[in-house]
């Protein structure tokens, strides 16, 4: 049995994410597991180098989470061969150019989404990965979800008969800071600094709709900034520059129609943050982050319009729950494996730079759609030849 060290740069580590789930959740984790056994019995161990301003900042999380290596020279690090793969969870607006060097310098890229903030940029970084030759994977990480992971399910068993439709609600109260902490980054909040919910989330939408329903082929969207003024985290007021809400309507391939209400404006009043209800013709599925129900055509009952009587019907009580089955691991921590597995040994992985970008694609259309106030079409995205191609076939 072989062992085979992986050095990872991570940078924007000491990040929400950055720490909670790259670190902590997924490479920590796999670190403690012992690495990822391959299918020959060999393991990958990830060997990550911490990246960031704030050396003190850096040195306490490695030594907290047992880590030998970290940095605040970003250059260097990408100089160095061992380190093979560039990891970025920094702010969205800084992602692009310190990607760029990272492609430059030989890396494979894995990233949060989303990957830039305008189409332009994404689509120009899966073009200089292609022409490199370099590896890359964008995290989808609400694909590995065990709420949706069952909705995979029920559509693979032919569950729903014809898809007809899907309502997604996603959002909660995020605080203005005032007499109580803002539980986001006060970034998010400012477009400027890459901020708002559509470039946010609907990065995400695209992937779980493109993957679970069919693909996005137009998109109407109304955002809103409903909260005009935050609290910062130093206590200091701003200006929200950036769309805290969005009421989206999106056609997939199929003639699905989706209705998805993104908002970080909202009192929970549903069984969780996010929960999707998908209705076909032979049955009907709610999931949320972990749970999924669901209701059969032939459990389905027959409520009549009668406002002038008391409800006889509890409908919440009409769903039976789909059981587990699996254990489901930590989503980003899949995610990662898999993708160590597919720079260590080829095995497949779809989920990259190009399909991040098309994230980016929906959620620019959509704020063109906004700006319109008009239907938008999502036109295909494919990458250009490679140049060394191109003067190939020039010969
Ligand atoms: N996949 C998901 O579900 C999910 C959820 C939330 C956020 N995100 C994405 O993850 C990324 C990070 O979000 P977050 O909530 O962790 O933000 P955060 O503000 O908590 O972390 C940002 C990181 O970037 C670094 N950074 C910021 N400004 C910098 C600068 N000038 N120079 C160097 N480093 C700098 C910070 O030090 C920190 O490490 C964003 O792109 C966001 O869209 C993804």
């Amino acid at each position: 049995m072989a062992v085979k060290k992986i050095g990872i740069i991570m940078n924007g580590v000491t990040g929400r994410m950055g720490t909670n789930q790259h670190l902590v959740r997924s490479i920590v984790a796999i670190r403690q597991q012992g690495g990822v056994v391959l299918s020959n019995g060999d393991l990958i161990m990830p060997d990550p180098i911490l990246v960031g301003r704030n050396e003190d900042k850096l040195q306490a999380l490695a030594e907290k989470h047992g880590i030998e290596r970290w940095s605040t020279n970003l250059e260097q690090c990408l100089a160095d061969p061992h380190n093979v793969i560039y990891f970025d969870s920094q702010t969205t607006v800084r992602r692009a150019e310190a990607i760029r060097k990272a492609i430059k310098a030989g890396k494979h890229i894995y990233c949060e989404k989303p990957t830039a903030t305008s189409l332009e940029e994404s689509l120009e970084l899966a073009q200089l990965a292609y022409e490199a030759g370099v590896k890359t994977g964008v995290v989808q990480d609400k694909l590995f979800l065990p709420g949706l992971l069952k909705l995979k399910r029920l559509i693979d068993s032919g569950f729903f008969g014809k898809i007809l439709s899907v309502r997604m609600e996603f959002g909660y109260w995020v605080f203005e800071g005032d007499w109580q902490a803002g539980q986001r980054p006060s970034w998010n909040y400012r477009k400027e600094d890459g901020g708002g919910i559509i470039v946010d989330m609907f990065a995400h939408w695209r992937y779980v709709l493109d993957n679970l329903f069919g693909n996005v082929k137009s998109v109407s969207c109304l955002g809103v900034t409903h909260i005009p003024k935050r609290l910062d985290e130093q206590g200091h007021p701003y200006a929200c520059t950036a769309d805290d809400a969005a009421y989206a309507t999106f056609e997939l391939e199929g003639d699905i129609v989706v209705q998805a209400n993104s908002s970080w404006a909202v009192r929970v009043n549903r069984e969780d943050l996010l929960t999707i209800q998908v209705d076909g013709t032979e049955g009907s599925a709610v999931a949320g982050l972990r749970d999924c129900k669901v209701q059969h055509r032939v459990n389905t009952p027959k409520p009549v319009w009668n406002p002038d009587i008391e409800n006889p019907f509890n409908f919440s009580e009409q769903w039976q729950t789909v059981p587990d089955n699996q254990n489901f691991d930590n989503g980003f921590k899949v995610q990662w494996e898999l993708f160590l597995k597919h720079v260590v040994t080829d095995e497949p992985f779809i989920w990259n730079l190009l399909e991040g970008a098309k994230g980016t694609q929906l959620a620019e259309l959509a704020i063109q759609s906004w700006d319109e106030r008009r239907w938008i079409a999502v036109p295909e995205l494919s990458l250009g030849v490679k140049q060394s191609d191109a003067v190939e076939a020039s010969k």
